[in-house]
């Protein structure tokens, strides 16, 4: 069959409330011109994000009804742990409230003043916890995830040679590698399982732990079976354990591929990093059975690691994502391709050739957007990378300027992603009227959470 349908039925459902362009043209006005302001009634399609907005199944939801929410030592944490160990294989399992209270733990607990950290690319949270530590963070994405259209099934991967030569360089101050999978800030692009075994031999040969920022692993191992010959015949949970299998540790959001609508996780070989980690864990998110957490999103996130892997389900969430891509590329709207899983992600300096890199491009065609037909949707761009010199008051631009459409998992239909997709091309037809905008408010760091602006 051609048509790719939904591996799942609705059973509850939630409504969504219209609105007209004149009350849009208010509501972002009153969040200064920041979709991420907007209160989430105010938005018809919500791809803002795709974390921790998955939709629960009834087998979630009846594990979680059967929770143990006791203080310390709740069943509920040694099914979690267990569900862990099986996939990932660490010997230790600390739960934490999200993906960037984990960042934030091992910054903590293991990260020194000096210290260097090499990543293909860390996301900007993880950049935050690491810089904050006082270590010097460096992303070696392969030059291909540099050009939006170029075709290498792995932009995700890290440049071997340049990590090559920084082990070498940087001596004994390399804290740990980190591999993004998918590589969220460029695309979502994965990493194959070729880079990941390369990678691991340089760690190995430098005496370097390796580490996966895993929070889409699944969507990676998923498509690593699409793309890389070898693994066409292993279903994505053997390729999975191969994967953990080459690293030291795995931290990661469980509000991603694990379905959750909340959850972190640092899973750990080294003992002595774990009761770092653990010590911290006490003074700032909970105890080391909970973490944060309660008894029944425990239960929701054991569950999910298996629905996660479920082969049924990744094949239609990457047939959906790039049949979303596809409408746009046929429509001649600059995406960056070959599509990844979790979203498709659109170049705001081709899309609105007419504004500046100080108009913000992507984040101006997201304010645009949202009024011309409520969809919400996200830049990784210049207001999320773009950096001020303090004293020359000089900008440096990322290389890539984009505009996010990322798909919660289970949410929303064929339909309201076709509705999303006209409301692109649509904006595209008459992208000389999006208007570009300058910061009003910039705050010194996550600019993208509570900066606003005003149209220029
Ligand atoms: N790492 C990656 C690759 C992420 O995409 C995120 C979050 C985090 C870490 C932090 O995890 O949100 O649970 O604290 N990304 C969200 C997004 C915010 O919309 O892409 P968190």
């Amino acid at each position: 069959m051609k048509t790719v349908i939904e591996p799942y039925r609705s059973r509850v459902v939630e409504p969504i409330r219209m609105t007209t362009r004149a009350e849009r043209e208010r509501f972002i006005k009153e969040a200064g011109y920041n979709p991420f302001l907007l209160k989430a009634e105010q938005v018809v399609i919500d791809l803002v994000t795709d974390s921790g907005v998955s939709a629960l199944s009834t087998r979630q939801w009846s594990a979680m009804h059967g929770s143990d929410e006791s203080f310390t030592g709740s069943r509920s944490f040694y099914t979690f742990r267990s569900a862990v160990q099986r996939l990932f294989g660490h010997a230790f399992v600390i739960p934490c409230h999200q993906g960037r209270a984990g960042e934030h733990l091992i910054a903590r607990a293991v990260v020194r003043p000096g210290d260097v950290v090499f990543a293909n690319t860390h996301f900007s949270t993880t950049r935050e916890n690491l810089e904050e530590a006082g270590a010097e963070v460096r992303d070696l994405p392969v030059p291909e995830a540099l050009d939006r259209s170029d075709p290498h099934p792995f932009k995700g991967n890290i440049d071997l040679a340049r990590l090559e030569a920084g082990l070498a360089e940087a001596g004994g101050r390399v804290r740990m590698v980190i591999l993004t999978v998918t590589d969220n800030s460029r695309g979502g692009q994965p990493v194959s399982m070729g880079n990941l075994h390369a990678a691991h031999e340089l760690c190995r040969r430098f005496g370097v732990p390796l580490w996966l920022d895993a929070a889409r692993f699944a969507e990676n191992c998923y498509l690593v079976k699409l793309r890389e010959p070898d693994y066409a015949a292993r279903s994505p949970r053997e390729i999975a354990r191969e994967m953990f299998s080459l690293t030291d540790g795995v931290f990661m959001s469980l509000k991603k591929d694990a379905l959750g609508n909340t959850g972190g996780l640092i899973t750990l070989d080294d003992e002595s990093w774990a009761e770092a980690i653990r010590v911290r864990l006490l003074s700032s998110e909970g105890i080391p059975t909970g973490g944060g957490l309660a008894g029944r999103d425990l239960e929701a996130l054991a569950v999910a690691l298996d629905e996660m892997l479920d082969e049924d389900y990744l094949s239609y969430r990457v047939a959906s994502t790039r049949r979303l891509g596809e409408q746009l590329e046929a429509a001649g709207v600059p995406v960056v391709t070959p599509f990844g899983a979790h979203a498709i992600y659109v170049d705001g300096r081709a899309f609105c050739p007419h504004l500046s890199d100080e108009q913000l491009p992507a984040w101006s065609l997201s304010a645009a957007l949202y009024v011309h037909a409520g969809v919400r949707t996200w830049e990784t761009g210049n207001v999320m990378q773009g950096r001020r010199d303090p004293v020359t008051g000089a900008w440096t631009w990322p290389a890539m300027d984009l505009l996010r459409l990322a798909i919660p998992r289970r949410v929303y239909s064929q339909g309201h992603l076709d509705y999303a997709a006209e409301a692109v091309v649509e904006l595209f037809e008459q992208r000389a009227s999006v208007r570009g905008l300058r910061f009003v408010y910039r705050p010194p760091a996550l600019a993208q959470f509570v900066a606003t602006f005003e149209p220029v």
